[in-house]
């Protein structure tokens, strides 16, 4: 038997209503904060993460899948969104247009060859959220707002707000120098993508998961030392808006994230999720991508969160979400008659905008109305050669178990009084 694939799995019809609603609230929260959607291709030129993300970082030289297609072109399925969208900014000069910034959000899978476990998927669903064209530090404010906002919404509580800056490019460099001089002596200790790491790009030795317990890595110097006035006094501003807007955080200076386009503001969002990954979104500033995409210089900020572990934290804060996929109304019918009535009902229901649905195994009305328990129909019609004879169906309320006889060609109306979606 083939199975599914090692790290994906399938989204049930049971389930997929809770994934609806999940991002049926991400839409409605981009709209609160004006954010536009944006739809790219779930592959791109393998070039572009190269490029985007970085050469040296895990994601690159571990994670991606790459695949030469026909016209032997170098593809990667996208590992993330964000250098897809700054491509696509680019490709479509979005920078020309008068509405500055750009506000742009997507929802979609992406691909890493990670190693599988609860909230790590080598298929996962991102929602991000990116503006380009801006570098008021309000907008960084607004993404971390935008995200919490959206957890919120989804009735999540146990959220720590983690941030830092990397600052800009001056910073970076005096940073660089002091971890080269930091590692260097004992840089044999350390692994072989370390040791290659050292002098293109040291800051991602910090978050190196097979040397991450070396004492080195807690004594490594910390970038908030090497900060810039401008780039500390930008921080300032990220975290006064912050304040103002009343949202709290937590200062960790060794959040140095797995991406290498990030300078300023980073951030994570953190949650209760048992034993599992608990980082539930991350995400910063990049005001260096776009150019590097081939674009005039533009700022950038941006977040993705994913849905899976987004789920494993709203199960273990115990949040139960509504779905209403119900079925408004089970007809069922007795004899072939009725069945005809049955079948001509159905469809004037259904084009009233009333979610309804019959029996078409000729179970018998016990049958029929355990079907309709196992859709959690609101009403029961129930038409046999009474009702027929009668030209009135028997209505059933199964909340309250009460009945009514409603006229047939009246039952649209009366179904529609009652049910509000
Ligand atoms: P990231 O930290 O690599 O950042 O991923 C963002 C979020 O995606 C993580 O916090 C996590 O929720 C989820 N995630 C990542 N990998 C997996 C996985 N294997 N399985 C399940 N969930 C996962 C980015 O991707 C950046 N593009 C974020 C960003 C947008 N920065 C600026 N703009």
């Amino acid at each position: 038997m083939i199975q599914i694939p090692r790290g994906t799995y399938d989204v049930m019809p049971e389930d997929s209503g809770v994934w609806q609603k999940i991002e049926e609230v991400a839409r409605e929260t981009c709209a609160l904060f004006n954010y536009k959607e944006i739809r790219t291709p779930i592959f791109e030129s393998t070039d572009l993460f190269q490029r985007g993300v970085g050469d040296t970082t895990d994601i690159v030289q571990k994670e991606m899948y790459n695949f030469t297609d026909r016209g032997e072109r170098r593809l990667t399925l996208r590992p993330e969104g964000t250098a897809s969208v700054v491509r696509a900014f680019v490709e479509h000069k979005l920078y020309g247009d008068p509405q500055q910034p750009v506000k742009l959000y997507y929802i979609g899978p992406m691909f890493r060859y990670e190693r599988p476990q609860s909230g790590r998927n080598r298929q996962f669903t991102q929602f991000g959220a990116e503006a380009l064209g801006s570098k008021d530090p309000a907008i960084d404010a607004e993404m971390i707002a935008l995200a919490l906002t959206f957890y919120r919404k989804l009735g999540l509580k146990k959220l720590k707000l983690v941030l830092n800056s990397l600052g800009d490019p001056e910073s970076r460099k005096a940073h660089r120098d002091a971890l080269i001089n930091h590692f260097k002596p004992s840089i044999g200790e350390f692994c072989s993508d370390c040791q290659e790491r050292l002098e293109k790009n040291p800051l991602r030795i910090l978050d190196c998961k097979k040397d991450h317990g070396h004492p080195l890595m807690a004594t490594a110097p910390s970038i908030i030392d090497y900060l810039t006035d401008e780039a500390r006094d930008y921080f300032e501003q990220v975290k006064l808006t912050l304040d103002a807007i009343g949202i709290t955080y937590e200062l960790d200076p060794t959040l140095v994230r797995g991406l290498d386009y990030y300078n300023h503001t980073t951030f994570e969002i953190m949650g209760a999720t048992g034993s599992a990954i608990s980082t539930l979104a991350g995400g910063g500033r990049y005001n260096g991508l776009v150019s590097e995409l081939g674009g005039p210089e533009t700022a950038g900020v941006g977040f993705a969160l994913s849905i899976e572990r987004l789920l494993i934290a709203l199960e273990s804060e115990g949040i139960t979400l509504q779905t209403g996929n119900q079925l408004d109304c089970y007809l069922a019918a007795i004899g072939a008659e009725a069945e005809k009535k049955a079948a001509v009902l159905l469809h004037q229901l259904r084009q009233n905008g009333i979610r309804a649905d019959k029996d078409y195994l000729g179970r018998k009305v016990k049958g029929q109305f355990k079907a309709a328990d196992r859709e959690q129909a609101a009403y029961v019609l129930v038409i046999g050669d009474e009702e027929l004879a009668n030209g009135q169906a028997n209505v059933k309320n199964m909340t309250d178990g009460s009945q009514e006889r409603v006229a047939f060609d009246e039952v649209s109306t009366y179904l529609k009084n009652k049910i509000n979606h």
